[in-house]
């Protein structure tokens, strides 16, 4: 698959469980601009059937290559950044890994569980990242048992393996010239923002500022009943000018940190 059916596919994918990203997308086209993705990012365990490195297989066959990596102690995952060598339109892609052996052997055996329980047709690491939820279905009880350990374990647990967010290119947008804009127009239309640690991550000083609606939540069959649970969210970036005059194609990990709550279930 090339770089273009790859992204495609994914944004089909992630916009059937994520309509707001559609929505959010034909409302800047309707003011005029053309929408460019910064980066793509994907959730994953650190089990080495399914890894960062396993994930990133179908991108690395299209051209892309490992660029950074950032270590996130609270939240305790280990991330990798990738850029494709000579398309420098193709999104960044950001692949995060929780880092299961920190967590309680309850835990542990839980993730082991879903690992085990996937069929081995379905670990093609080229396909891996289109799969979605590869396990049994969810129970209600053992989602909660998650959650109050790691938020991105139990989310994980329930959307399985997907697009977590696109992300807008903010300086490519005509009719906008900062995040506070981008913000504000979200608002005015009715979404919410994530606010935790404020509404912008990060500064000029650090070369880029991210921001984020809040994910959206959609019915999920756990055996017990069904439930809403926040599948995905839409992400904005502004990048600066590093010294040489280039954009800072990095991430910032103390922003990312607060980026994750995204999916939090309490609003
Ligand atoms: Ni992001």
């Amino acid at each position: 698959m090339n770089t273009k059916q790859l992204f495609d596919k994914l944004w089909k994918e992630y916009t059937e469980r994520t309509p707001s990203a559609q929505k959010i997308k034909d409302l800047f086209i309707s003011k005029g601009n053309a929408v460019f993705n910064d980066h793509v990012a994907f959730r994953t365990f650190d089990d080495e059937r399914v890894n960062i490195d396993v994930l990133a297989t179908p991108f690395i066959q299209a051209g892309y290559q490992e660029k950074g990596e950032y270590v996130f102690e609270a939240k305790k995952l280990y991330a990798k950044h990738f850029e494709h060598l000579t398309n420098k339109e193709a999104p960044r892609v950001f692949i995060s890994e929780l880092k299961t052996k920190e967590f309680s052997p309850e835990l542990q055996k839980e993730v082991k569980n879903m690992i085990d329980n996937i069929p081995t047709e379905a670990l093609s690491p080229a396909a891996l990242i289109f799969q979605g939820r590869l396990w049994q279905q969810p129970s209600y009880s053992t989602y909660n048992k998650l959650l109050t350990e790691s938020e991105y374990a139990a989310w994980l647990y329930v959307n399985g393996f997907c697009a977590n967010h696109f992300t807008v290119n903010v300086n490519k947008l005509n009719s906008f010239t900062s995040l506070t804009e981008v913000n504000s127009f979200l608002k005015e239309n009715g979404y919410q923002m994530n606010a935790s640690g404020g509404e912008i991550k990060g500064s000029p000083e650090q070369m880029l500022e991210q921001s984020s609606v809040m994910a959206d939540k959609i019915p999920v069959e756990f055996t017990e009943a069904t439930e809403h649970i926040t599948s995905c969210y839409y992400e904005f970036a502004y990048r600066y000018p590093k010294k040489n005059g280039n954009l800072f194609s990095g991430f910032i990990a103390g922003s990312a940190d607060k980026i994750f709550e995204s999916t939090n279930m309490l609003r």
